[in-house]
C-alpha cells in the first residue's frame, strides 16, 4: 500500500469544507419590513412578557432590543454569523429537537428560515 495517498486525500477532504462556506450576497433584509412579522406571527404567543417562552428562558422577542439581549443566558443572535446564532438554528431545525422553534407549532418556510438567516449574516441590523 501506498502510504503517501492518506495525508494527501485528507488536505484535499480539508480544502472541500474550507471551500463551501459563503453564499453569493443576496439584496438587503429589512428588519421591520421582513424579519418582525414572521417572528410576530409564529414567535409572539410564546416568547412576549407572561409568555411561556419568556417566561422560561428570558427570551422576549417583540422588538430588536429585545431580541438581541438574547435568553437569561445570554445573546441568542451574533450579528454576521446565523450559523452561530441560537435563533437561526434553533428554526432551522438544526438545535437538539427539545428546542427547535417554534415549540409545537408548524415549521416555518424554508422561504422564512433563509429571511432571518440572511438578516443575521447582513449584521441583525434594526432596519
Ligand atoms: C409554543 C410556545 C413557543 C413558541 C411558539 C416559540 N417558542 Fe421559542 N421557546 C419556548 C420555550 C418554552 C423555550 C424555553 C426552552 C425550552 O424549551 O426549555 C423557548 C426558547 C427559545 C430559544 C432559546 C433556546 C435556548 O435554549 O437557547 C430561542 C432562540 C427561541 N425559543 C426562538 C423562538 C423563535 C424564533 C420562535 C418563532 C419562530 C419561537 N421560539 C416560538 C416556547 C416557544
Amino acid at each position: 500500500m501506498n502510504n503517501k495517498t492518506l495525508p494527501l486525500l485528507s488536505l484535499t477532504m480539508a480544502v472541500g469544507l474550507v471551500g463551501c462556506g459563503s453564499e453569493p450576497t443576496t439584496s438587503s433584509v429589512s428588519f421591520s419590513q421582513e424579519v418582525k412579522p414572521i417572528l410576530e406571527q409564529n414567535c409572539s404567543d410564546c416568547h412576549q412578557s407572561g409568555g411561556k417562552g419568556a417566561e422560561k428562558s428570558g427570551l422576549v422577542l417583540a422588538d430588536h432590543g429585545a431580541i438581541m439581549e438574547g435568553t437569561r443566558l445570554g445573546p441568542v443572535v451574533q450579528p454576521g454569523s446565523a450559523i452561530s446564532s441560537t435563533l437561526y438554528l434553533a428554526v432551522a431545525g438544526k438545535t437538539h429537537p427539545t428546542i427547535q422553534m417554534p415549540h409545537g407549532k408548524q415549521k416555518l418556510s424554508e422561504q422564512q428560515v433563509a429571511t432571518i438567516e440572511t438578516w443575521i449574516d447582513q449584521g441583525a441590523r434594526n432596519n
